[in-house]
This record gives C-alpha cells, sequence and structure tokens, in this order.
C-alpha cells in the first residue's frame, strides 16, 4: 500500500507545479493588468471597457476607405501629416484643398460655417469620452449605463476618424445662420468634394452612432457620390467594395 501511495504522489507533483505555475502567470497578468488600468483610469475596470472582438482595421483600399468604429481600431503605426487651418484646427493635409473648396463654396452660397474640429490624438479622445461619462454620471446614470450612452456619441478612444484626421465636425456660425440651413447645405453637397455624412440617422443601427449632422468624412469624390446616390453608409460601402473586388477576381 505505501508503494503504491508514493507511486502515486511522485507521479502528480510535477503536474500540479505546473497548474500552481500557469494559475500564477495567469493570476500575475491579470493582477498587472488590471492594477495599470486602474494606474491610467482612476478606476477598476469593468467587463465592457474591453470589445475582445475589436480587430485592426483594413488599410488595403486605401487611406481614404479605412473604415474605423467599435469593430475595427487605428492599426498602430498609423502615421498622418496633417495641415492646419487658420482657425488652429487640423486636418490630414490630403483632405484640405477640397475641404477648404467645400468651405468657400458654402460661404459664397450665403452660410456661416467652421471646422469646429478635425484631428485628435488618442489623448483629446479619450478626455472627450471621459468627460462624456463624467456628464451622465452626473446625472445619476450607473458607469456602466453612463459608458454606453457615451459610446452613442463619442467613439471609444483609438477607433475614432478624428483621430485619421480626414473626419471633420463642421459647424454653424450660429450668430449669424442656423445650424439647420449648414446641416442641409452639407448634406445636400459635400459629396461633390469627397465628403459623406458619416452616421446618418436612418443607419444608426449599423454604425453604432448616434445622428450627428454635423459629422463629415472624406472618402473621395467617386465613392461620396456612389454613396450618395445608393444612401450607402461607410460600413455598407466598404463591404460592398470588398464584394466587388471579389467578384471582380472570380470573372478573371
Ligand atoms: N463622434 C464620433 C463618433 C467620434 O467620436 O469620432
Ligand atoms: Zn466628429
Amino acid at each position: 500500500g505505501c508503494d503504491k501511495m508514493k507511486k502515486h504522489t511522485k507521479r502528480k507533483k510535477p503536474l500540479n507545479k505546473i497548474v500552481a505555475l500557469v494559475l500564477l502567470v495567469v493570476l500575475g497578468y491579470m493582477v498587472i493588468q488590471t492594477g495599470s488600468y486602474i494606474l491610467s483610469q482612476g478606476e477598476f475596470p469593468i467587463l465592457s471597457d474591453i470589445n475582445l472582438f475589436r480587430k485592426e482595421a483594413d488599410t488595403s483600399l486605401g487611406w481614404n476607405l479605412i473604415l474605423v468604429n467599435d469593430d475595427y481600431s487605428i492599426p498602430g503605426n498609423y502615421e498622418v501629416e496633417l495641415t492646419e487651418l487658420s482657425n488652429g484646427e487640423k486636418v490630414d493635409s490630403r483632405i484640405y484643398p477640397q475641404l477648404q473648396q467645400m468651405c468657400d463654396d458654402a460661404r459664397a452660397a450665403g452660410l456661416e460655417l467652421f471646422v469646429r474640429e478635425g484631428y485628435r490624438t488618442a489623448q483629446d479622445q479619450k478626455d472627450i469620452m471621459d468627460e462624456r461619462i463624467q456628464q451622465y454620471r452626473d446625472e445619476g446614470y450607473s458607469r456602466s449605463e453612463a459608458k454606453k450612452l457615451a459610446e452613442e456619441y463619442v467613439a471609444e478612444p483609438g477607433t475614432s476618424e478624428h483621430e485619421l484626421g480626414i473626419a471633420v465636425d463642421i459647424n454653424a456660425d450660429t450668430s449669424k445662420c442656423s445650424s439647420d440651413a449648414v446641416y442641409t447645405w452639407l448634406a445636400n453637397n459635400a459629396y461633390r468634394y469627397g465628403f459623406i455624412k458619416r452616421y446618418p440617422e436612418d443607419k444608426t443601427e449599423i454604425t453604432g452612432v448616434n445622428n450627428e449632422p454635423w459629422h463629415y468624412r472624406y472618402v473621395g469624390v467617386d465613392v461620396a457620390r456612389e454613396m450618395q446616390e445608393k444612401e450607402l453608409c461607410l460600413e455598407e460601402s466598404v463591404s460592398y467594395t470588398h464584394l466587388r473586388a471579389h467578384e471582380t477576381c472570380a470573372d478573371l
């Protein structure tokens, strides 16, 4: 009996050690992750802070067709060359000429408008998100509720088009002109300059973002025209473009 016992414990020992080691590593990893989250955010993380299924955005269709949203984040090595507007806002240099032309033409049509925000750093985006969450918490919402509400208008840091520099929030100078007039002009004309209304009212289920009549995204004139004609949002347009690319390959 004694012999048998000895054999048994001998065989089990290394396995126990491995299990204990794995557990220790996993636990240590969790402690470090949680610790660094607390250090950077000042709060204990909750499950909704992490989208486990988020992937890096696909850049294969070109810089103007990069799709970022809650499911696709900006690639880590993404670089942007910026041009500063007269009011200090910055945008990707490649969209500047057409943005300027659009604003000039809108002004010639009697509208008073300005780029309220162009490029944002990831830190800018985080500050905006934190501020919005705090507003909801001050109104009495729980942390997870506040975050959910904030995400209806603010993209998670690392997933905002503003961080790409190819999106702008355009506002009316409301002392001289109504917001409605500006939003209507943009909705009807921005595509001619390669810009699209990124978060339309009737596509919120697809974009995951509420109606934002001020947020315009550069996609280039050809794509913008097609999106305008077919009433597509960027998620739809990008998936059709991929489908078409596939069909063309199959035809060859
Ligand atoms: N307001 C849009 C969703 C952004 O934060 O990029
Ligand atoms: Zn915006």
